[in-house]
């Protein structure tokens, strides 16, 4: 199983100052050192944490894959195709939402969605689709023609109790198997950390688990390195322990 680090909140500090540092291209050469499979910037519309030149500059220098997380606009296909990530994670982007609160609705968008996703997979770049755990949008995300879809596990996540967090991880376990049976390349992620990963990791069909705040938020108390390390760590083993 595949973890693609996402350095956005690494950007979200030095905004804070408007200065240099700390720069998540850095962030991301330490990260890979660590075993990220790939590195995920989100280039925001209102361009709150990464900048152009983060994305630029990291195309440049990382070594492993670039995935870079956009909402499906005209100026962000223009950059997309003038930067040439490995993917480009299509995202629902709202200006006053604190993070991406759910999946895109491709529903109800095939129609706008199917010129984003045509430009960029005819440059060469994989397009994955960030959406619900919800059998309609995979099947929207089929009829697109995407390449990959990345499960929000958002709700597992926020699950209040332990009811709900089960009946939240049954539907990512489903969407996931019903994903994968359309031969979709299945990643997931948003709001995993330490404690709840695991469930999650030992879902076969996931391929690429990508996780941003829980890894830069530790990464303050223990560095990047053993914060990426660590993650890995509980990746692995809980896949290695449901595969017994
Ligand atoms: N995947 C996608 C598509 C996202 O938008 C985000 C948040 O930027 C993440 C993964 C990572 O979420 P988190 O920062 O909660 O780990």
């Amino acid at each position: 199983m595949k973890l693609g680090v996402n350095v956005d909140h690494v950007a979200t500090l030095r905004q804070a100052r408007l200065i240099n540092e700390p720069d998540p291209v850095t962030a991301a050469l330490i990260a890979e050192q660590a075993g990220a499979d790939s590195i995920i910037m989100h280039l925001r519309e209102d361009r709150r944490h990464i900048q152009d030149r983060d994305l630029e500059l990291a195309k440049q220098l990382i070594k492993t894959k670039l995935n870079l997380e956009m909402a499906a606009t005209q100026e962000m296909v223009r950059i997309a195709l003038d930067v040439r990530p490995d993917t480009a994670t299509l995202v629902p982007e709202r200006r006053e939402e604190l993070t991406t609160e759910g999946g895109l609705d491709v529903v109800s968008q095939v129609d706008h969605l199917r010129k984003a996703v045509k430009l960029l997979q005819d440059a060469g770049i994989r397009v994955s689709l960030f959406i619900d755990p919800d059998p309609d949008q995979i099947k929207a995300a089929h009829r697109l023609g995407a390449d990959a879809v990345e499960i929000h596990t958002g709700r597992y996540a926020e699950a209040r109790d332990e009811a709900e967090r089960l009946k939240r991880l049954d539907e990512i376990v489903e969407a996931a198997k019903f994903a994968s049976r359309l031969k979709f390349f299945v990643a997931a992620g948003h709001g995993l950390n330490y404690v709840n990963v695991s469930d999650v990791a030992r879902i076969q069909e996931i391929e690429e688990l990508n996780i941003g705040h829980s890894i830069i938020g530790r990464a303050v108390f223990v560095g990047i390195e053993r914060a990426v390390r660590e993650m890995k760590q509980i990746i692995i083993t809980s896949r290695y322990v449901a595969s017994l």
